[in-house]
């Protein structure tokens, strides 16, 4: 008699879940959804969906590079009602501070019941734009200059340092780029891409995209700026983190560098510098401006005569105190992470410290 105890067990508990499965289908599929946009606009959801894409449908573009896989942690936004527990995929991207303020990663947030959202003015203003590949240029070996063309809408006004997303065709995967190019010239966007090897973006634009082609883009986001101070600053970037140091250092010689500017650019060898020209013509132009490329393994051809070392020993050995100074860094996660933990070191206050991390 005692052996059909458990299996009753474990058949009551199967039929318990069935039922819960079922309500929660039922409900889901009838019950009313509604999301509320910043106590504004209110959307009526039909089916499944998440809060991403239900936002995307009302043409509000969050960022989103890793397609709602919860790989890129971009898609952040308050949801301050209807978002339930933080979930296991959502836990390495929420700090404490997100935690705190209902950030959420909006990819993993389904709209059930009544969700309530509230969206930042600056995530508003992204568009999404046709565009067409007017030049395509190769800048080192594995790095491109890639220039569109606006179609519709014809212009886009953006914050030097700030960044699109663009769609790959075919398979409408989305993957963020920094805009490179002056902010004056607001119908054409250039972009300084690093190709991966086997990445799906970068692939396709490396081996595939042709100038004629029509891509989709959408933008502009993220708060990697120039703050309004005239705190000295040093700007620090590796590889294609160039990108949007190039665009701020437009709007500084627009301006005739009102603040003194140190750019520490890491590379490996000489075949990985690029624009190294542009940076020179700055200088020659302007005293407040200084280049200090840096090689980290420089090859015996290259006849370098200039900084050597990783660009962390170079940053630690070239700078003194750096209270009263603001910084702004741009590459892969790793040499940011480095890269801060050596500004520290020298005083900087970690809240001038800006970045964006090309993860
Ligand atoms: C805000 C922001 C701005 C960015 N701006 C730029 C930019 O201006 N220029 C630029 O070149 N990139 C930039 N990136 C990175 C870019 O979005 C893509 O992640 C990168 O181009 C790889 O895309 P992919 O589809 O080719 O590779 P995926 O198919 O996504 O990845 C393929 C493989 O490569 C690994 N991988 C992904 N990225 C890198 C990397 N950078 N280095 C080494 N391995 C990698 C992945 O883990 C994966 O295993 C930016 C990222 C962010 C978040
Ligand atoms: S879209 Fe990448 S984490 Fe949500």
């Amino acid at each position: 008699m005692n052996i059909f105890i458990p299996i009753i067990i474990i058949g009551v508990l199967l039929v318990i879940t069935l039922i819960l499965i079922l309500a929660d289908r039922l409900l889901g599929a009838t019950g009313e959804k509604i999301l509320n946009i910043n106590n504004e606009q209110q959307i009526q959801i039909r089916g499944e969906t998440t809060v991403l894409d239900a936002l995307s449908a009302q043409k509000i573009f969050v960022p989103s590079a890793c397609g709602g896989k919860a790989n890129c942690g971009l898609c952040k936004v308050k949801i301050n009602k209807g978002a339930g527990d933080i979930r296991p995929t959502e836990e390495p991207w929420l700090t404490e501070a997100d935690r705190e303020q209902n950030v959420r990663l909006s990819c993993q947030i389904k709209v059930r019941g009544e969700v309530d959202v509230e969206i930042p003015e600056s995530m508003l203003s992204a568009e999404e734009y046709k565009t067409k590949v007017v030049h395509t240029e190769d800048l080192t070996h594995d790095i491109k200059l890639v220039r569109f063309k606006l179609i519709d809408p014809p212009t886009m006004d953006f914050k030097p340092g700030q960044y699109c997303q663009i769609e790959v065709p075919g398979i409408e995967d989305i993957r963020a780029y920094s805009i490179a190019s002056d902010a004056k010239k607001n119908d054409e966007l250039e972009f300084i891409i690093r190709y991966v090897p086997k990445g799906m973006a970068t692939t396709f634009i490396h081996k595939a995209m042709q100038s004629g082609d029509t891509i989709k883009l959408t933008g502009p986001y993220g708060d990697f700026y120039l703050r309004d101070t005239d705190k000295p600053a040093v700007f620090i970037a590796g590889g294609s983190g160039k990108a949007p140091i190039r665009s701020i250092l437009f709007q500084l010689r627009d301006q005739g560098f009102p603040k003194k500017v140190r750019y520490f650019f890491g590379a490996r060898s000489k075949k990985d510098l690029y624009y190294t020209e542009e940076m020179r013509a700055l200088e020659k132009e302007f005293d407040n401006f200084e280049y200090i490329p840096a090689l980290s393994h420089p090859e015996p051809e290259d006849n370098w005569e200039g900084e050597t070392g990783l660009i962390t020993d170079v940053l630690d050995r070239m700078t003194g105190d750096l209270s009263g100074h603001e910084a702004y860094l741009c590459g892969s996660p790793g040499m940011l992470d480095a890269c801060i933990e050596v500004l520290k070191k020298h005083d900087i206050p970690e809240e001038e410290v800006y970045f964006d991390k090309f993860a």
